[in-house]
């Protein structure tokens, strides 16, 4: 038996770059794994077998990544082993914070080692892009820069401790929803130097300074949402007066990360934000290994 923990992540920085004739955004984004995380167990089952359970039943479905995943990884790589799949949820869904895409590659790492294959990552992560665009990033991690559609990844090597507070309304946003609301021209050109804003954070993050951090997130996806859910401006307003330096939305949200100077204010908002969200959590950064 396997257990293997799939953290959630936060987007520091997200910047659209464009439409894409594929109909994806071209991207560059700043991404970072947190504590907060999934549980996944693998045991054995009768050859050929993908059978899958979670604590929320209503994920229990034949198209969660999980399963998708394990039937991709069976396809590339036949072997006369079967697998039983259990998920424990911690991270919610329509979140914006990777849930489903780091369960999935969690999966794909877990039955690399478990049914023995020993893909190397590179191949891993082209069948992780199949699965869906923060997949790969999520084999990787616990920091990078991540640009095209997800697939490009440079980590981002730090000791950077940083606290943080998530909050989430109880309705979540559709991802395919909120890009179709920014209205993005198409990608009219690539380039090989990272976005001001990417040498912004990796500079903040680099100086340990938790202001020069919060001062440099944004999200481009943060405009689309609020039109979409214009009740997230008042829960920022409110992670704001609880002392966060900074709140953004989690990818394409519905969740709100603010930013905290220590631990114990990132503590004391989550008590008193339980008030106010139905899900709330305080915790840090991911960090490297
Ligand atoms: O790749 P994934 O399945 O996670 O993407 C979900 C949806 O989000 C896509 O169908 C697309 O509408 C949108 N998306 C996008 N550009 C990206 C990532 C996602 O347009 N880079």
């Amino acid at each position: 038996m396997i257990q293997i923990s799939a953290p959630a992540k936060v987007n520091l920085t997200l910047r659209v770059l464009g439409k894409r004739p594929d109909g994806y955004h071209a991207l560059e984004s700043v991404m970072q794994q947190l504590t907060l995380a999934d549980t996944l167990t693998f045991d054995d089952a009768p050859p050929g077998e993908v059978r899958f359970t979670c604590s929320d039943p209503s994920l229990e479905t034949e198209d969660n990544l999980v399963v998708r995943a394990a039937r991709l990884m069976q396809a590339a790589c036949p072997v006369p082993r079967g697998v039983a799949i259990h998920l424990t949820k911690y991270i919610p869904k329509q979140a914006g914070l990777g849930g489903g895409s780091s369960d999935a590659a969690a999966t794909l790492a877990a039955l690399n080692e478990f049914w023995e294959i020993r893909l190397p990552l590179d191949e891993l992560t082209d069948l992780a892009a199949q699965l869906g665009s923060d997949v790969p990033f999520f084999l990787s991690g616990p920091c990078a820069v991540v640009r095209g559609r997800g697939e490009s990844m440079t980590p981002v090597i730090h000791t950077t401790p940083c606290h943080v507070v998530l909050a989430k309304p109880s309705a979540g946003l559709s991802t395919p929803l909120v890009y179709s609301q920014l209205h993005a021209g198409p990608l009219t050109s690539t380039r090989e130097q990272f976005l001001p804003e990417t040498h912004a954070m990796l500079a903040a993050i680099k100086s340990g300074s938790v202001d020069a951090i919060a001062a440099a997130m944004v999200n481009d996806l943060e405009g689309p949402a609020l039109t979409l859910m214009p009740g997230l401006m008042r829960l920022r307003e409110r992670m704001l007066e609880e002392g966060c330096l900074s709140v953004l939305l989690c990818g394409s949200g519905s969740a709100l990360c603010g930013l905290c100077a220590d631990s114990e204010t990132a503590s004391h908002a989550a008590r008193d934000l339980t008030n106010d969200f139905p899900w709330v959590w305080a915790g840090a950064w991911q960090q490297f290994r």
